[in-house]
């Protein structure tokens, strides 16, 4: 891993303590996999010589004696031993923490051809890749998180095979996967979240990005009507599965349903489920603990 790579899943204004851990390499995804359980409201990960420093950020109630005892145990079931002197805590005003946020989010590189840039930085000199300028705000979607980079990924894999057509977006988040789709050519994306805030968000991004024509943004959170080529949605796998019926009967024939939010443990439970309603596996992407789905419905003779 290089560089720094921030996660953000929302809330963010309302964090307070920073625990910052020194740590060696081999103690990276371990870490961050722990702070995430822990309830973390968003995970980075910065280089600092040979060293590693990954930070959680927690709400002032947090009760942090008894977090890092389970720290401490949740290493050791890995075999590995944490210093006492690399684990600190830090009190962070709230302005702080989203001038820090700012800070750490980079311009992202996905798959071929994309590159999100912070709404607030300048694209590099002689970029050769299409570029999406990205402010996530207090929704999810900086393009960080292995959830969106492989949506994106597939979204472009799949219109590099065949017009992506008119396209759902179910949990639209920043709105950084409608706009890419709006960009690789889609007739028509419809994007839906159930949270105001985030509508808002992609909304504006939308406009940064010229493609709001082409792009419709809808608070709701049911599949909305209509068929659509291409569907994508990274929310949750539970939200997925309870949705699976009406996001395959949402699916043209010959269309593509790409689905995130799922942790690899839940992938094969997730498959079933949607090919219980009509669709095939296709493909299935990795990108550290996620796992992100490529089905196709089941052609009929
Ligand atoms: C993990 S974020 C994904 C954001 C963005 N699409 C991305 O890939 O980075 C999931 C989003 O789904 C929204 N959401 C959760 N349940 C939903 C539902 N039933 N309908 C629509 N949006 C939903 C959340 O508010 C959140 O913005």
């Amino acid at each position: 891993m290089g560089g720094v790579v921030i996660v953000v899943v929302g809330g963010w204004n309302q964090m307070t303590w920073e625990l910052r851990l020194g740590v060696d390499w081999a103690f990276g995804d371990p870490v961050e996999a722990f702070l995430t359980e822990e309830g973390s409201m968003g995970v980075s990960t910065a280089v600092e010589g040979d060293r590693l420093v990954v930070s959680g950020y927690f709400p002032a109630e947090v009760e942090r004696g008894g977090l890092e005892i389970r720290l401490m145990l949740a290493l050791a079931a890995e075999g590995l031993t944490l210093d006492p002197g690399a684990v600190a805590w830090k009190w962070l005003e709230e302005r702080d923490w989203a001038e820090a946020w700012k800070e750490n989010y980079q311009p992202v590189a996905v798959g071929r051809r994309l590159l999100i840039v912070p709404s607030w930085l300048s694209v590099p000199e002689g970029e050769s890749r299409m570029v999406i300028r990205m402010d996530p705000e207090m929704a999810f979607g900086s393009g960080t998180h292995g959830t969106t980079r492989g949506c994106l990924e597939l979204l472009e894999e799949v219109a590099e095979a065949g017009a992506l057509g008119r396209v759902l977006d179910m949990g639209s988040g920043s709105g950084v996967l409608a706009i890419w789709a709006a960009m690789l050519g889609a007739d028509e994306v419809i994007a839906t979240d159930l949270d105001p805030v985030a509508v808002e968000t992609a909304a504006r991004n939308a406009e940064c990005n010229g493609v709001a024509e082409r792009l419709r943004i809808v608070e709701c959170s049911v599949v909305p009507e209509g068929r659509y080529r291409t569907i994508v949605a990274n929310i949750l796998a539970s939200v997925l599965m309870s949705c699976a019926g009406s996001l395959v009967a949402a699916l043209e024939p010959g269309g593509q349903l790409i689905l995130s939010g799922i942790l690899r443990e839940q992938a094969r439970e997730v498959q079933l489920a949607f090919e219980g309603e009509g669709v095939r596996l296709e493909r299935t992407l990795f990108r550290e603990e996620w796992a992100v789905l490529l089905l196709k419905p089941v052609e009929r003779s």
